[in-house]
């Protein structure tokens, strides 16, 4: 019988502070009718205070995953965060989650991967479970956008927000859990949607600083075109290798970064909207962490063995679709 990776729990965690559109208005030039119509969001959550990273939602998360679940976090063999936001360029931001929340026998790394971070994460996850080689792997998306947004840019600023959770994954011979996945990269999207300089092509200066190199560039309509038609492509592609039919579909999870390309995607799909995880007007586009937020906020809806489908697209660029069946009904 073939060893398959299931999800065995979710927790997410956003910090408390609101930004609104209303508040986003005093700051930028624009206005709660155009973000919402463009976008769908109406506010999302700011990690406010000194010394408060990446780690801070990912360590929340875990700990209340490790808790629903009735986990011993020294039975964790392997944490892998997905982010485009370290607390450091190093070390790894899973590192100090896993020092964070007792984690003693794991080892732990981060991938970046922008918004398509959890599904490269959940995939690489599902590898070391299929083999045998782990029993209890922990993935984590979660980005403080906040950190590298640009208050001043109102075509970047009204989109992002601070977020993100983690899954436990476990081995079952039961046909459940991952059944397939389908990842791409196009490097020559790095043009389109990137942070310019804090890296080691560019690394800080106080001239990167004054041109507010070190937050996020996106070319927002070019990027809009791709993202409409791979994530709605990449999704059809893995309902049709795995003789899906709408129909089959319990629901899509797609990524949070604008309302009308996850409408354009489940379209494709022939999905109604009941059946598509939507949150992105309370908590905007938070990169990595969109897809366990959504997991999360619907989780009582879900029953065992629905078919899910998981979709993203983003920097790099990136996308992608996973086929799961979820692994547990909502009263365990
Ligand atoms: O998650 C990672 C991947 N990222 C994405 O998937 C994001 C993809 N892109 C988008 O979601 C959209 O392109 C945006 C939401 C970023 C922008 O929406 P758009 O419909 O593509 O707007 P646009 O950039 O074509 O701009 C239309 C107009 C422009 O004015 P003119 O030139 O027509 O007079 C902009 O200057 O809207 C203006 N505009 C704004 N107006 C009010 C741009 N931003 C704003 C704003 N408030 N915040």
């Amino acid at each position: 019988m073939k060893k398959r990776a299931v999800i065995t729990g979710v927790h997410a965690w956003v910090p408390d502070y609101i930004l609104d559109n209303k508040e986003l208005e005093t700051m930028v030039d624009t206005n709660d009718e155009w973000i919402t119509s463009r976008t769908g969001i109406k506010e999302r959550r700011i990690l406010k205070g000194e010394n408060q990273g990446t780690s801070v939602i990912g360590t929340e998360a875990v700990k209340g995953l490790l808790e629903k679940t009735n986990t011993n976090p020294e039975e964790i063999d392997l944490i892998i965060c997905a982010t485009v936001t370290p607390d450091m360029l190093f070390p790894a931001t899973a590192n100090i989650v896993a020092d964070n929340v007792g984690a003693k026998n794991s080892y732990s790394f981060d991938i970046s991967a922008a918004c398509s971070g959890f599904l490269y994460a959940l995939t690489i996850a599902s590898k070391f479970i299929e083999t045998g080689a782990h029993k209890k792997v922990i993935v984590i998306g979660a980005d403080k956008m906040s950190s590298i947004v640009n208050y001043q840019d109102r075509t970047t600023c009204i989109i992002f927000g601070d977020g993100g959770g983690a899954v436990l994954l476990e081995p079952t011979e039961e046909s459940l859990g991952i059944m397939d996945s389908l990842l791409h990269t196009d490097g020559s999207g790095a043009d389109f949607l990137h942070m310019r300089a804090g890296g080691s092509r560019k690394p800080a200066t106080l001239e990167t600083v004054k041109n507010r190199e070190h937050s996020v560039f996106q070319e927002g309509s070019t990027v809009f075109k791709f993202a409409v038609t791979k994530m709605a492509d990449v999704s059809a592609e893995i309902m049709k290798r795995n003789q899906l039919e709408a129909k089959d579909v319990a629901w899509l999870v797609p990524h949070q970064a604008n309302k009308r390309i996850i409408d354009a995607t489940a379209n494709r799909m022939g999905i109604g909207p009941e059946k598509v995880m939507l949150n992105i007007e309370k908590y905007g586009n938070t990169t990595a962490g969109t897809l366990p937020l959504c997991l999360w906020d619907y989780e009582s809806q879900l029953k065992k063995g629905d078919n899910l489908i998981l979709a993203a697209f983003g920097g790099g660029f990136t996308w992608g679709a996973i086929y799961l069946k979820w692994g547990y009904d909502p009263q365990r």
